[in-house]
């Protein structure tokens, strides 16, 4: 973990060990050129801790990358609660205070609210004990406005790639069904898209496959699914030197944070010929959505429009990738990084 922290190019990691639940928390802050730092809470448990230091420092990264890419005055950060264990109940419980504590600790530098693992009830857990946190006034769960943000790009790549934004029988694989998967899922099914759905939880597909006349998909068969477009809504590091040669997609537009294994995987995606809608770009409609409206004095149609503009954000970064022939993650790193050198608007 020393190493980790020596060599990350972000600001700094305030470490906690919570002896009492046999976990670790972690607060990266990457960068706060446009404001002070916030983005989501994740707990999971990791192998090792260090596993979950490294998930927060690239996690924060990601967040200095999409607070740049909507411009908004504020900086990536990210929390991360590695657990040994899976808790439950009151322990659950008990561990998000403490971890809120860590957070008050922090006066402001850090804010956060939902992520993985830490659904909009867990939010209010943290909530107990520090006001650093969104999701509980104002825009409630996130996870609608990501997923609004990720049917639009969906719309926009199938313009791009079909001629059309109709869905109707387009062939869309969904990869995990949480609070951002579950409601795109169902954006997806009235308009008519053909859903193929897989989640880490099986029972939980076959039943929301039921429901929304999908079809349920073996967890490990995602990748090799044939369909029009991949949507990976749960977990990092989805995209990697072994799944990209058996995608049988035309794109990949998704929620889940850090898709790609490593930078490599942009080029692998552009070398098949399938087009990937960079993450940080494509599901920042939930941090638009808490910060906009908890923190920025945003209304909710203005949140709402400005999560649509995706659709052009998007259309200018496909266009800057094809004039210099490289991958749109290249694109979308020069357009947020021309943001960060700018400064605070
Ligand atoms: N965790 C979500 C994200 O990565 C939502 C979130 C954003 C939560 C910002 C808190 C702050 O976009």
């Amino acid at each position: 973990m020393e190493h980790l922290i020596r060599s990350w190019d972000g600001e700094y990691v305030v470490v906690r060990y919570d002896g009492e639940a046999g976990a670790w928390m972690f607060i990266a802050i990457h960068s706060t050129t446009l404001g002070n730092a916030s983005g989501g809470s994740r707990m999971k448990v990791y192998d090792t801790p260090g596993d979950g230091l490294r998930d927060a420092q690239r996690l924060a990264a990601g967040m200095t990358y999409k607070w740049a890419g909507v411009d908004f005055p504020l900086g990536g950060g990210k929390g991360v609660i590695a657990l040994t264990r899976r808790l439950e109940g009151k322990e659950r419980d008990r561990l998000l205070e403490r971890y809120g504590q860590l957070v008050e600790s922090q006066r402001g530098a850090f804010s956060t609210g939902a992520d993985l693992g830490v659904g909009p009830e867990l939010v209010k857990v943290i909530g107990r004990e520090t006001t650093h946190v969104f999701g509980l006034r104002g825009a409630g769960d996130p996870g609608p406005y990501t997923a609004l943000g990720v049917f639009t790009g969906i719309q926009t790549v199938a313009a791009v790639l079909f001629g059309s934004t109709d869905l109707a029988d387009r062939t869309v694989v969904v990869q995990g069904i949480g609070n951002v998967g579950l409601p795109l899922c169902k954006k997806l099914a009235e308009a008519g898209a053909r859903l193929k759905i897989a989640d880490a939880n099986a029972d939980r597909a076959a039943g929301v496959a039921a429901e929304l006349s999908g079809e349920p998909v073996e967890p490990d068969a995602v990748y090799s699914e044939p369909c029009d477009i991949f949507a990976p809504c749960a977990v990092g590091g989805v995209l990697n030197a072994y799944t990209i040669p058996q995608l049988r997609c035309r794109a990949v537009v998704g929620s889940a944070n850090n898709q790609l294994a490593e930078p490599e995987d942009a080029q692998r995606l552009h070398n098949r010929g399938i087009l990937y809608t960079p993450d940080f770009i494509i599901n920042s409609g939930g941090a638009i959505a808490l910060c906009g409206m908890e923190a920025l004095g945003m209304s909710d149609d203005y949140v709402v429009r400005k999560i649509l503009s995706v659709s052009d954000t998007l259309n200018s970064i496909f266009e800057e990738a094809k004039e210099n022939g490289e991958s749109p993650v290249a694109a979308a790193e020069r357009r947020a990084r021309r943001v960060l050198e700018r400064g605070p608007a």
